[in-house]
């Protein structure tokens, strides 16, 4: 809890109105980022932020990104506002990812999208307009999931509680508890699904789970929010969409949070979108409008760089292919580093059998590795790993993945 109790008072220099405020704990995740780039050792190792890294340890622009924007350099005649819901065809882009072309839903009109600032602002503004919408709902996280998921829907004004979902002993999913908890919900509550390569655990639903849960979520009338930062980094931009269409075709309204900054590299254009999936074109409507409203109210309209970009891209059939054989080649680099990992820490040690993390999806892994032990690694080694033991594999290259490995097996 933030101690933040700001009181009016008058300083030493006679000026009125300070705010006395204790400082604000650090972010998990981005403060870690801080104190790796102040750390000055020659041989630090990133693993915290999830952010892609090469097998040289950077971060590139991707060559589809470098053409569109040298495109968009030649071509942009203003800098005027975009309307409330973006680059206007980011929403139609967006559709055809998350659902296929052609899909029914969007040939019947009734998915709606807006662009954002990020996955992050889309998560926002479903948050701000879910608020007004379900004032009273309960809104269900999984245990564990992303920390500013916390911080996103606690701001928004909602009450926070956790759905089971990662088996400490097993390491792996437990769908048991996930059904018995999300049973303990109430009729119109909120679910937050992670769409693919959950964030943190790396421990994805498989078809039946999504099967399951989506007929509770219909008995139950519950909405379900699909968080979707990380298509095309599990097993493909289709075959990451299976969850989110089992979702679709047991007929649930859904709301996805979506984003740009994985699959395009796009992290600091703030790229993300919000869409709504109605029953109706009519009803996708009148919601989009309120999505509109709770907008307005934030930010009025989103930058347009990212969304230029991205609409280059998917517009043009030799960049877009260009894209998919760059995001196909991060996928593969992250998911050779997950099994050289797991290797090569069997090589080093039999304490612990670390084939679960082959079980898992995505940029990141849990590593089941303690708080204490992070902070050990962080100290003797200048190894950064989030404090809840989640590794980003994408920070993993071939020249630091043995003193990594040396590293880890020596505090097990
Ligand atoms: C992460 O989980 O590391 C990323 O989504 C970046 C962030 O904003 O936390």
């Amino acid at each position: 809890m933030y101690a933040t109790i700001a009181r009016l008072c008058n300083d030493v220099s006679g000026v009125t109105l300070m705010f006395h405020l204790d400082l604000a704990p650090a972010d998990p995740i981005l403060g870690l980022t801080e104190t790796f780039k102040a750390d000055l050792h020659p041989d630090k190792i990133n693993l915290g932020v999830g952010v892609y890294q090469d097998a040289n340890g950077r971060t590139p622009v991707l060559a589809a990104v470098k053409q569109a924007e040298t495109r968009l350099l030649e071509t942009e005649t203003s800098k005027s506002y975009l309307p409330i819901p973006g680059v206007p065809e980011i929403a139609s882009y967006t559709q055809e990812l998350l659902f296929g072309e052609h899909h029914t839903i969007i040939e019947q009109g009734r998915a709606k999208t807006a662009q954002t600032p990020g996955g992050t602002g889309a998560l926002r503004v479903a948050a701000d307009f879910l608020k007004r919408a379900k004032p009273n709902a309960t809104l269900w996280l999984s245990d564990p999931s992303w920390t500013n998921h916390h911080t996103i829907f606690e701001a928004a004004g909602f009450s926070v509680q956790s759905y089971r979902y990662y088996d400490k002993i097993s390491q792996r999913l437990d769908l048991a508890g996930l059904v018995a908890d999300l049973e303990r919900a109430a009729r119109g509550d909120i679910v937050i699904l992670h769409g693919c390569c959950h964030n943190p655990s790396g421990i994805d639903l498989d078809k039946g789970a999504w099967e399951t849960i989506a007929s509770q979520a219909k008995a139950k009338e519950l909405v379900c929010l699909v968080d979707f930062a990380y298509q095309g980094f599990g097993d493909g931009l289709e075959e990451d969409r299976e969850g989110l269409h089992v979702l679709l075709d047991t007929g649930l309204a859904v709301l996805v949070a979506s984003s740009f900054s994985k699959n395009f590299g796009l992290y600091n254009e703030r790229i993300g979108a919000v869409t709504v999936v109605e029953e109706t074109e009519n009803d996708a409507i009148n919601t989009f409008s309120h999505i509109q409203t709770a907008i307005r109210a934030m930010y009025s309209s989103p930058p347009a760089h990212g969304g230029n970009v991205v609409a280059t891209i998917l517009s043009d059939a030799s960049l877009k292919e260009l894209w998919i054989e760059e995001l196909g080649e991060m996928r593969t680099r992250i998911s050779t580093m997950r099994q050289a990992f797991v290797q090569q820490m069997a090589i080093r040690q039999q304490v612990v059998d670390f084939d679960f993390i082959n079980h898992q999806k995505g940029m990141f892994s849990f590593s089941g590795l303690t708080q204490e032990q992070v902070l050990k690694l962080r100290e003797d080694n200048h190894i950064y790993i989030v404090g809840s033991g989640r590794i980003n594999v994408a920070g993993i290259t071939p020249s630091n993945l043995e003193p990594l490995c040396d590293a880890v097996a020596k505090i097990l």
